[in-house]
């Protein structure tokens, strides 16, 4: 097994004022035990970026945006540049999540546009890939999830790809607790693997961590971080509360 050290987010969403964001980030590192084993990544509200930034006390907790404009700056009203989200002490941006896709309308270019900006300012971007109900039951899951990262990742240089974080999130499991079986989520994340090793190199590709994200809860944390390509989770509605994702962060796992 290559060493892809596991990665825990929390994606909040739109969740918690700054008071209850920082309360939830003390409470978390007080109880839990700094690791080398694990990263952690809590991804507030823009809001609560900096409050986060500054509880953040230890090595292994990690900030991260949960979306981000390709451009600088500009006439661009409501939105939030890579420049200001690295200002504002960001180590990753959550980058083309289904909500961003099916809620607002992000094609595939502008997730790659994004993409592009992220690494452009010293951050590394959690690709977020997935398939919708319909494209699940007509068979096409492979056929998009590849059509997705490939478009995504354009003239990526080799470090880029292999920093970059990929999210598979099936579009219906996320906030259905309705989970993807650990098989049919290593089923996607090998296959992510074996397209990405072709589109750029293998041993890039087996250094690459590939998250699982749609209803995972402490009850199928476990199963799902035994499976050999789920190197972490990417976590919405379990991540809320201080006890569901200590528990989460907490996985065990008998992968080697
Ligand atoms: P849930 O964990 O609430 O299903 O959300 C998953 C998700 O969208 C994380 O980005």
């Amino acid at each position: 097994m290559e060493n892809r050290l596991p990665l825990i987010a929390a994606n909040w969403k739109m969740h918690k004022t700054i008071g209850e964001a920082v309360s939830f980030t003390e409470d978390l590192q007080k109880e839990t035990a700094p690791s080398v084993d694990r990263e952690v990544v809590i991804a507030p509200p823009f809001t609560a970026l900096d409050a986060v930034r500054r509880t953040i006390s230890r090595p292994d907790f990690k900030l991260a945006a949960q979306n981000c404009h390709c451009e600088e700056q500009g006439a661009f009203t409501g939105e939030i540049s890579a420049v200001m989200l690295k200002d504002a002490g960001c180590d990753y941006a959550i980058i083309g999540h289904s909500e961003r896709r099916h809620l607002f309308g992000e094609t595939d270019d502008m997730v790659h546009r994004k993409l592009v900006a992220v690494f452009r300012h010293g951050m590394v971007p959690i690709l977020c890939v997935g398939e919708t109900l319909e494209q699940r039951e007509d068979g096409s899951t492979f056929k998009v999830v590849d059509a997705q990262v490939q478009q995504a990742v354009l003239g990526l240089n080799p470090q880029e790809a292999r920093l970059l974080v990929i999210a598979y999130e099936p579009v219906w499991a996320i906030g259905t607790g309705k989970t993807a079986t650990p098989g049919q989520a290593q089923e996607v994340h090998a296959f992510i693997r074996e397209r990405y090793g072709a589109l750029c190199d293998k041993s890039v590709a087996n250094a690459t961590r590939i998250l699982y994200g749609g209803s995972v809860k402490p009850d199928n944390v476990d199963s799902l971080m035994d499976q050999p390509d789920i190197d972490g989770l990417l976590v919405g509605g379990a991540s809320l509360e201080v006890n569901s994702f200590k528990r989460i962060v907490q996985f065990k796992t008998t992968k080697k």
